[in-house]
């Protein structure tokens, strides 16, 4: 009896045994998982030309997309180059924060990037799939909004619950991708603007909006609903538009409305200009500084000729430390004007001009415009040497938002 019983302690004390020992294994490979070398950068971050392979359809759309020209832009390349001369641009990796995110978690790559970005070479990804599509996080307490990236996992999170299984990742739903919050980590605010404390704001009010309060995301109108293949050969579904539709796109028209009056008061012509926003945000956004809409008159009397023309501009006017004009936000103090539509906004604008002379009509011709970029001369001229185009690039060129045209009798 006693042996058994003694027995039995002595097994007791050997699990026990074993169970520490089991412990200490689990804690060494704990300590051990901890020194695992960081993946690469490759690794961690796949190319997109990986997802290609079994994405094609959202590959093409995303090829065609600001977002991946993020690192290649003419503009981008030559206003990084004046960042880097600036004083601000002794922190390097700044830009890329939201222009290549995954830098921020690979800082001391920030250099490889930046000759990336010089020589214009697209072998890298700026903001391509994995880069969105591996933020498991956004915390919204932290201004600019942060993301949280999981190094080394291979699971891709996306809007399906009822996902088709694949041997390249594992995929998993994320309530995330739906809402604004993956957007806001890079289109609230920008860091390298910090100066400009509560003016650094790109967006303006647009959580007030009747847009976000009636239920819209970003997502419903820079990335509409679709119906297509979700991965090559599986059957068609809801798919979400990866071309981003911004100034480029048809969403552009659904931006603004104008609404035009002409009164003839003998010598003297009044136009009142109605420009409604129909944008839940800010228009333009604010970043790059030089982003700007453009509202122009043009009244063509005899002939066709332009006989008198003004605008209205749209945008902020920034002042850097030493009281100048800067077309830089990442040297700007101070917002000096602030004309930007507000989310939604409808602003009146009036012209007046001489009525236009021998003529028994005149035309009036109204354009909203987003405007070309502007900037001192030496910066322009390095943007258009970066170009293949040279002065013919897009960003020299306005892109227009909507037009109005009437042909106006003078005879009483
Ligand atoms: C990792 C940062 C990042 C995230 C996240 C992000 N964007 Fe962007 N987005 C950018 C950058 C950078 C550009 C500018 C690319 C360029 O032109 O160089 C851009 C450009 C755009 C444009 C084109 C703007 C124009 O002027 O035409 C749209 C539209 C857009 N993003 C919408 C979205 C939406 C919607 C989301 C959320 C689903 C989102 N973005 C998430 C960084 C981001
Ligand atoms: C917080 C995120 C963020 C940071 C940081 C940031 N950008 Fe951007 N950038 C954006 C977004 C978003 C857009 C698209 C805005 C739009 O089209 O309305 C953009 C657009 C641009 C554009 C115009 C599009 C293009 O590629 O020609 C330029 C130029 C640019 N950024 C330069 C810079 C430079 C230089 C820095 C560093 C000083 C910087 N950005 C830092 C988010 C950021
Ligand atoms: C700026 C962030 C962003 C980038 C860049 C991006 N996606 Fe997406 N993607 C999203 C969001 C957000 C959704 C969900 C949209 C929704 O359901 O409203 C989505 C949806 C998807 C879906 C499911 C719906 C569909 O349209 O097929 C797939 C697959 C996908 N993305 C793959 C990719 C691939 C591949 C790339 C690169 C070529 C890419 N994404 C680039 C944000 C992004
Ligand atoms: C071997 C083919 C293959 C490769 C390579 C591949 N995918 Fe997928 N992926 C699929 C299939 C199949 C689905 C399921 C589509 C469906 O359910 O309609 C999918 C689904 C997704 C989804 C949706 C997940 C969800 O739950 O919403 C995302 C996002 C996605 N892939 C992103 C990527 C990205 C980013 C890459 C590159 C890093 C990539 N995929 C590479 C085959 C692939
Ligand atoms: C109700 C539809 C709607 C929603 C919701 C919406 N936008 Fe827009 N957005 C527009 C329209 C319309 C424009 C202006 C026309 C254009 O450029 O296509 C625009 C323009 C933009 C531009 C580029 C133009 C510029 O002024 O520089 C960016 C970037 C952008 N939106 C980002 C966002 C982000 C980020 C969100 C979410 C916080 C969002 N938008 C929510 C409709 C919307």
């Amino acid at each position: 009896m006693m042996g058994r019983h003694s027995m039995g302690v002595k097994l007791g004390i050997g699990a026990v045994i074993v169970a520490a020992l089991c412990l200490s294994q689990w804690l060494d490979h704990a300590l051990y998982a901890q020194e695992v070398p960081k993946p690469t950068l490759e690794k961690a971050f796949p190319s997109s030309s990986k997802c290609k392979r079994c994405h094609e359809r959202v590959f093409e759309e995303w090829e065609t997309s600001p977002l991946s020209k993020s690192i290649h832009s003419p503009a981008f390349r030559a206003s990084l180059d004046a960042f880097l001369a600036s004083p601000a641009g002794k922190d390097k990796a700044l830009c890329f924060r939201c222009h290549a995110p995954h830098v921020r978690e690979f800082p001391e790559q920030a250099q490889l990037f930046i000759d990336q970005a010089k020589a214009g070479d697209p072998s890298l990804d700026g903001v391509a799939c994995a880069q969105c599509h591996l933020i498991k996080q956004v915390d919204r307490t932290k201004q600019p909004p942060e993301p949280k990236y999981e190094l080394g996992s291979k699971t891709l999170y996306g809007p399906y619950k009822d996902f088709v299984q694949n041997l390249a990742h594992q995929s998993m739903e994320l309530g995330l991708f739906q809402k604004s919050d993956l957007c806001l980590n890079c289109h609230q605010s920008v860091p390298s603007a910090a100066n400009l404390g509560k003016s650094n704001d790109l967006l303006g009010n647009w959580d007030q909006s009747k847009a976000v309060k009636s239920g819209k995301e970003c997502q419903s109108c820079h990335m509409p609903e679709q119906v297509g293949e979700s991965a090559n050969g599986e059957k068609k579904r809801k798919t979400a538009n990866h071309t981003f539709p911004g100034r480029i796109g048809k969403l552009r028209q659904e931006a603004a409305k104008l609404d035009v009056q002409t009164k003839i008061e003998g010598d003297k012509t009044i136009v009142t200009v109605k420009v409604q926003s129909l944008v839940p945000h800010s228009l333009p956004t604010t970043h790059p500084a030089w982003a700007s809409v453009a509202l122009e008159l043009d009244i063509k009397g005899k002939n066709l000729k332009t006989v008198f023309t003004d605008k209205r501009v749209y945008g902020r006017v920034y002042q850097d430390a030493k009281g100048q004009k800067t077309s830089f936000d990442f040297e700007a103090v101070k917002v000096l004007e602030d004309t930007v539509l507000k989310p939604e906004e409808t602003r009146v604008e009036t012209f007046t001009f001489p009525t236009p002379k021998d003529t028994k009509t005149f035309d009036v011709e109204v354009t909203l415009n987003y405007a070309p970029i502007t900037g001192p001369a030496s910066f322009l001229q390095r943007v258009e040497a970066e170009s293949s185009k040279g002065s013919q690039d897009p960003v020299f060129q306005s892109i227009e938002i909507v037009k109005f045209a009437a042909n106006i009798s003078t005879a009483k």
